[in-house]
């Protein structure tokens, strides 16, 4: 598989006959490694990590520490899926200077790219970005960086006058230069008229089939992820169901001696092991 480039991502569109990009979350070696076998087009070192990782309520607690932590990993891996990095609350809102220099930080851990939530609030940074030369995915709809302003995490644009805000937010980003938006947590014919009013791709999550793209966390598609669990979220493998199995039959193993066994267990040669016996048998313990 050849990576995408910004450029070649910006002029993807499923309108040309194209199929859907697939973005997943990747928080570490392992799960970039999956889904790169798994041939995903994007990785997406998401803030997410804040709630599925680390254990917060929310997403506000990571910075950009943690956010480039995860990122060097992912990149360790050198995938061949195109690595975009969460730039998280309050690393992109104080100045453009400190916008520039946490997202130099994100690039520097590993990244190609980096996403920023909201729409024409937004626009000065993703336009230093783009002149800094740093891709910028924009992220509209449910902004979970915004739960507290938006009162928990809501489906957003549910009526006229708000999916038109969307769209001209979308129009917006566009100018200011963004190569993809991520459309969060909005009806269906919201997103199918975002993405026909713009000139870039969209990548949806629970916001229906009419975009270029899907995004999914990792942890909730191979069943990882045992909390909240929307609408949105397909469910492809069970596997916080197997690791407890297994875990429960490794500690059964271990309480009734059965592990480990011989072939687990590393013997030194037979004459190590009896002049090491008789060494023994001549110690007072
Ligand atoms: O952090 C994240 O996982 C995201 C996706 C939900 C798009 O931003």
């Amino acid at each position: 598989m050849t990576k995408l480039t910004a450029p070649e991502i910006r002029a993807y569109r499923v309108k040309d006959g194209k199929p859907p990009l697939v973005m997943v979350t990747a928080y570490d070696a392992p799960s970039a490694r999956i889904a790169e076998d798994a041939g995903v087009d994007l990785l997406l070192v998401g803030d997410s990590l804040a709630m599925v990782i680390l254990g917060y309520e929310d997403t506000l607690q990571v910075t950009v520490e943690d956010i480039a932590h995860h990122t060097a990993a992912v990149a360790r891996t050198r995938p061949s899926s195109f690595v975009i990095a969460d730039l998280p609350w309050m690393s992109y809102h104080i100045s453009t200077s400190e916008t520039l220099m946490n997202a130099a930080k994100l690039i520097r851990a590993g990244a190609q790219a980096v996403k920023l939530e909201g729409g024409r609030k937004r626009l000065e940074m993703v336009e230093a970005l783009v002149s800094a030369e740093i891709p910028v995915m924009g992220h509209i709809g449910l902004t979970p960086q915004s739960v507290n302003v938006i009162g928990g995490f809501r489906v957003q644009a549910k009526n006229l006058e708000d999916t038109a805000v969307l769209i001209e937010d979308a129009q917006l980003l566009e100018k200011a230069g963004v190569f993809a938006i991520v459309l969060e947590g909005v009806p269906d014919v919201a997103a199918r008229l975002v993405t026909e009013s713009i000139g870039v791709p969209t990548i949806g999550i629970g916001a229906g089939p009419h975009t270029d793209g899907q995004v999914l966390v990792f942890h909730d598609l191979v069943g990882l992820e045992n909390g909240v669990r929307p609408k949105f979220v397909r469910r492809y493998a069970e596997l916080a169901e197997d690791a407890t199995k297994a875990v429960s039959a490794y500690a059964s193993d271990v309480r009734s001696g059965l592990f480990p066994n011989q072939s687990e267990t590393y013997h030194a040669s037979s004459a190590v092991t009896e002049e090491i016996s008789i060494y023994g048998s001549k110690l007072n313990f």
